[in-house]
């Protein structure tokens, strides 16, 4: 619940139990991955995201799913992943 080192201005906490490990939530991890060219654990080279994987967030209908900040984003997809990066990258950009 502590972070003993800086993460990045977003911080990604994937599901990692049973119920979205079922629903995908391994393949939500390991796109992030790719996506953000860092490992669970890492933060990226600008500072923006780090990736975590987390317990049971109590979304288990809604799975694959992740935290970020006090929002949910449910039924995760590629796209849906693709969309939610480039809406924190804009808003970064704009601020
Ligand atoms: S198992 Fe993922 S929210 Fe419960």
């Amino acid at each position: 619940m502590y972070h003993t080192k800086p993460v990045g201005k977003y911080l990604i906490e994937v599901c990692h139990t049973g119920p979205c490990m079922i629903c995908g939530a391994e393949k939500t991890v390991e796109y992030l991955e790719s996506k953000l060219g860092i490992k669970v654990g890492e933060t990226t080279s600008d500072g923006l995201f780090t990736l975590k994987t987390v317990e049971c967030l109590g979304a288990c209908g809604y799975a694959p799913m992740f935290q970020m900040g006090e929002q949910y984003y449910e039924h995760l997809t590629e796209d849906k992943i693709d969309e939610i990066i480039i809406q924190c990258t804009i808003s970064f950009n704009d601020n």
